[in-house]
């Protein structure tokens, strides 16, 4: 099989924003507690927090990380998690039917984005609660000092504000599940008044209106256009979420889902430029893909956990091989629409389906879906190419002219490198792709790194990665043509420079 790609210099999509390689730590499972935070763990420093997580978060260099929800933001009273620990109160967590102890809060989340130098994106409860809550979260969080709450927040020892920059109004308030759920009307109305008090007390803050929980609600995308109608004035994002799963177990059905992801980003994109044509405004309207990933293998063995317990074992997904080619397929997916797509986060981060796994009171590992991660993450930076692409194409059960070669492009000017990230979808054969690099004269072979496995469903466990990068030395140069060599079912990151 062969594939053919032009790349050049000035094609250019856009200057890619960091913020793509977000991420997500949710109050749930064993996100928080057992995950980050353990202060009886062997690694724990000063503040509680687990050294071995913070290396491993450090090596993604995630420069954002959403907090602290998702569903349980819902009916979070955030004043419950700041001040004396012991005096905070322990809740029912309605979300996920857990016990939340409310040892970890605003200061020390902020706390520990710091140690693994990422930003926090805060999200304020829209379900339960509204405009009061949410201004006096911005004024703890933002306001110098001097007021009720920001004094408050330097009696809680933290004199300096934590000057968090994005904010989501909500979380997923058209989902029937979410708690407080609202009509299309009713949040964008709440969404509006509330984003105008939360900007009136700090004018910088940058924020994020919920969109559709994914691209296959009913009311997608009627919600975009009724809520945006409201708030497009002061927001300065909308979120996509979306969950991939082969509940099917159809490998090439599976592989494909980036096609529903890069229409359901199509759509949005779309119904922002018919609300911006129809507000006769001058703003464009950003997306934050704030939570994507695969999240299907946990459904089943959630549903025995016990009712209102601390930090169970909840969306523990195990991830397999080809769990992790989807997850670059969605990183391809995100880079060839950072001209809108400036934020994303990978949900989630650590235990709760997530590339980081701890044992509570032991040790860490890397699922498989880690690596696709680290490396779009620590090399995709500089700016995103567009790549004129011949592949061969199948057809699977939901979609039609499946291309083979999934691919993203990114040009580094700074490192003078050029970094091609590609997935070969086909179960059985290699696929050779003919590059032609007309415009990076003189440029060779860096590396080519390559994630493969004979069984589709090989998984990482503690002390033993079946799945681990290696290199390979397949691919080369051969007058101004790079020939990349892409075994079957493979990622690849070829680097040139
Ligand atoms: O990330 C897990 C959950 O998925 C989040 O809490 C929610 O926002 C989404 O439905």
């Amino acid at each position: 099989h062969k594939a053919k790609m032009i790349l050049d210099k000035s094609f250019k999509i856009s200057e890619i924003n960091p913020k793509i390689y977000g991420s997500f730590i949710e109050q749930l499972g064993r996100a928080v507690y057992g995950g980050i935070y353990e202060p009886t763990h062997a690694t724990a420093d000063e503040h509680g927090f687990r050294k071995d997580v913070i290396e491993l978060v450090k090596e993604l260099q995630v420069p954002i990380i959403r907090y602290p929800g998702g569903n349980m933001v819902s009916a979070y009273n955030w004043e419950d998690g700041v001040g004396p620990i012991e005096l905070r109160p322990k809740r029912l967590d309605l979300a996920w039917s857990s016990l939340e102890t409310n040892e970890v809060g605003t200061n020390e989340f902020a706390t520990w984005a710091k140690k693994v130098n990422a930003e926090v994106m805060m999200a304020v409860n829209l379900g339960t609660r509204g405009i009061d809550a949410a201004r006096n979260l911005v004024e703890y969080c933002n306001h110098p000092g001097g007021t009720y709450w920001s004094d408050l927040r330097k009696e809680h020892g933290f004199e300096d504000p934590h000057q968090i920059k994005v904010w989501c109004l909500g979380n997923e308030m058209d989902g029937p599940w979410q708690i407080g759920m609202k009509t299309a009307y009713e949040y964008g109305r709440l969404a509006a008044e509330t984003a105008k008090a939360m900007k009136l007390v700090d004018p910088s803050i940058e924020l994020v209106s919920c969109g559709s929980s994914g691209s296959g609600m009913a009311t997608f995308p009627e919600w975009e256009a009724e809520t945006l109608e409201h708030t497009y004035e002061y927001a300065d994002y909308i979120s996509l979420h979306q969950y991939y799963g082969n509940k099917e177990n159809d490998t090439a059905n599976y592989l494909a889902s980036t096609l529903d992801m890069d229409n359901f980003i199509k759509t949005v994109i779309a119904t922002c430029d018919y609300m911006k044509a129809k507000k006769r405004s001058k703003k464009t309207m950003y997306l934050s893909f704030d939570e994507w990933n695969v999240w299907f293998h946990s459904n089943d063995q959630d549903k025995k956990v016990e009712p209102w317990s601390t930090a169970p074992p909840l969306l523990e997904d195990i991830y397999t091989f080809e769990d992790a080619l989807l997850v670059g397929s969605m990183l391809n997916t995100l880079l060839k629409h950072s001209d809108r797509v400036k934020m994303a986060c990978m949900a989630q981060l650590v235990n709760v389906i997530a590339p980081i796994m701890t044992e509570t009171g032991g040790g860490i590992w890397k699922q498989t879906i880690f690596y696709p991660y680290y490396y779009t993450s620590v090399y995709g930076r500089g700016t995103a190419l567009h790549s004129i692409v011949d592949s061969p194409k199948y057809d699977s059960k939901d979609f039609t002219d499946v291309p083979y070669l999934d691919q993203s492009v990114v040009y580094n000017e700074e490192k003078d490198e050029l970094v091609i990230f590609a997935v070969n979808r086909h179960l059985e054969n290699p696929l050779v792709v003919d590059v032609d690099i007309r415009s990076f004269d003189g440029y060779q072979l860096v590396e080519h790194i390559v994630l493969e496995n004979d069984d589709p469903k090989a998984i990482n466990t503690i002390g033993n990665e079946q799945v681990k990068p290696r290199n390979s030395n397949q691919s080369y140069i051969e007058n101004g043509t790079l020939v990349a060599a892409l075994p079957k079912l493979s990622w690849n990151m070829i680097r040139l420079g």
